[in-house]
């Protein structure tokens, strides 16, 4: 049997009082694209974390390719084959796409030499991945969609064959959303292993083929997406039934009077409790 790409065998790991993940054992396999679902909060980041390096957990085995590995750095996690698109992009703003994609990666610690070379790679790779980019534009006047291939790039010029990418389509427009799934669906094609963590349905259900469910530090489920539904999915997250969609006769709608997009709630702590919400109310509802 194909041992998994990953594997995180008892992973815990708290925050003072707050036990962000809780005994979380996942597998994934490899050539495929793998969820992550579940509320704010609810210890995705930090489990991704723990497997690139930047937390340590307090307990617990990660598996690469069936070789337990030891992950106490980001250079650690690199070399493991592992490449992770954060939540906010950690990219240099005055250095062009070329510098930050080869920047912590040079030949012998020098940029100018490693700079021709890294250009031909990465026509490599554009070409390979169909990632279009323009290597000498400066990242602040580059929009953010071009800046997240920027940092898939950065990725696969680091060899990566497991690439996380951590709420990506939060910052991007619903066009520039697509184009990202379709760059998931070519590396996978081409053997990668992805792992997505989002908090919306419709991404899990359109693009995975598993998906994994926390709730509260735990690892609620592992399923495969074709053998799920969004309302399961949606109980799994918040352990209990929800409603997602409400059956009624539709009155003849009228005008629209509330028209809600994109809605973020954050609370007097300055929290987020809510993002991404769209909501619409017509006349006679
Ligand atoms: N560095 C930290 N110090 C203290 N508490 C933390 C830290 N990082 C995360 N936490 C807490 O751990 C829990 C899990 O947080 P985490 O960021 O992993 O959740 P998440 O599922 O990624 O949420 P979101 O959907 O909001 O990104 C939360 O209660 C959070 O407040
Ligand atoms: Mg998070």
């Amino acid at each position: 049997m194909t041992a998994p790409a990953i594997e995180l065998k008892g992973i815990s790991k708290a925050f003072g009082p707050v036990q962000a993940n809780k005994d979380i054992s996942i597998r994934v396999m490899p050539g495929t694209i793998h969820g992550i679902i579940g509320e704010n909060g609810a210890g995705k980041s930090t489990l991704m974390s723990i497997l690139y390096g930047f937390y340590k957990a307090d307990a617990g085995e990660v598996f690469i390719s069936g070789q337990k590995t030891e992950i106490p750095d980001s250079q650690a996690a690199i070399a493991a084959g592992i490449g992770m698109v954060f939540q906010h992009f950690k990219l240099v703003e005055n250095f062009t796409v070329l510098e930050n994609i080869i920047l912590g990666a040079e030949d012998g610690g020098l940029l100018k030499p490693s700079l021709s070379k890294a250009r031909k790679t990465l026509l490599e790779l554009e070409k390979e991945y169909d990632l279009k980019v323009d290597p000498d534009a400066v990242i602040e006047q580059i929009g953010v969609g071009m800046q997240q291939r920027v940092e898939i790039l950065k990725a696969l010029y680091r060899q990566a064959n497991i690439l996380t990418l951590d709420e990506p389509t939060g910052v991007l427009t619903p066009a520039e959303a697509d184009q990202l799934f379709r760059i998931l669906g070519r590396l996978k094609e081409e053997g990668k292993t992805i792992i997505l963590i989002t908090h919306k349905l419709r991404e899990i259900m359109d693009i995975t083929d598993t998906v994994s469910v926390m709730r509260r530090g735990e690892m609620t489920a592992t399923v495969k997406t074709a053998e799920t539904s969004p309302e399961e999915l949606a109980e799994l997250m918040v352990g209990r039934k929800v409603l997602l969609r409400v059956d009624k006769e539709p009155a003849t709608p009228g005008d629209v009077v509330l028209d809600v997009k994109n809605l973020k709630v954050v609370d007097d702590q300055g929290v987020e409790r809510l993002r991404g919400i769209d909501l619409q109310v017509r006349a006679g509802e």
